[in-house]
């Protein structure tokens, strides 16, 4: 549970709102959150459809793990406590994005379901689309793939704590959309999210938005 310290504080209206934003950018701004075991395909899945969703052109953006960790979240470990408390940054970071308008990917592991049910809460609470997308691949296939090594560190016993080896991960109840990256390939994937975010209103959809990008 995170201790509030902030206290004298008042909360300021700015002089523009959301929907002057989405005005502007012609959508609405989103958060589309990735979850899944370590080398689950996550951050492949969401930086595809962010440079997907760019090439359409809507402004997207991903907050990805690994490169949080290298800034905002450096200072956080492995603990429960440090992954629960880089999930709530990063859920009231992505809350931020949408505000501003910006279809937002995050790719974390997030192992714990309440955090990942924390951070859609704050979306819902202001009104914003929050949509879980489990990247459901068995540990054998992530554990075969492994680019960083880090499986195997794990099973050595040089990294403890490591998800799937010796750390929980609590899968989803009910995602909104589920993908399979052992069967299917990011492109395929891809067009599977974007056809959920079509027919369930969150990208509104104009077939015109390419036209300002043909000539460059
Ligand atoms: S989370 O559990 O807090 O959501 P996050 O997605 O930010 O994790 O970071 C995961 C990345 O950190 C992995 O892709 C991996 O490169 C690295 N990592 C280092 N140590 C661990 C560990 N003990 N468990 C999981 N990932 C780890």
């Amino acid at each position: 549970m995170t201790t509030v310290k902030a206290t004298n504080i008042t909360w300021h209206s700015t002089h523009v709102d959301r929907k002057d934003r989405e005005r502007l950018l012609r959508q609405k701004g989103c958060t589309i959150w990735f979850t899944g075991l370590p080398s689950s395909g996550k951050s492949t899945t969401a930086f595809t459809l962010e440079h997907e969703l760019i090439s359409l052109g809507y402004l997207a953006y991903a907050l990805d793990g690994d490169n949080v960790r290298h800034g905002l979240n450096k200072n956080l470990g492995f603990s429960a406590e440090d992954r629960e408390e880089n999930i709530r940054r990063i859920g009231e970071v992505a809350k931020l994005f949408s505000d501003g308008g910006v279809i937002t990917m995050a790719s974390f592991i997030s192992p714990y379901r309440e955090d990942r049910d924390l951070a859609r809460k704050v979306h819902n609470d202001a009104g914003l689309c929050f949509v879980e997308v489990f990247v459901d691949t068995p540990i054998e296939i992530c554990e075969r793939r492994d680019p960083k090594g880090l499986y195997k560190k794990a099973r050595k016993g040089e990294i403890t704590g490591f998800t799937g080896i010796n750390d929980p991960y609590e899968p989803p109840l009910n995602p909104e959309i589920v993908v399979r990256t052992a069967e299917h390939p990011p492109h395929i994937i891809t067009a599977q999210i974007l056809s959920f975010l079509k027919r369930n209103g969150v990208l509104i959809v104009d077939e015109n938005r390419t036209e300002n990008l043909r000539d460059r």
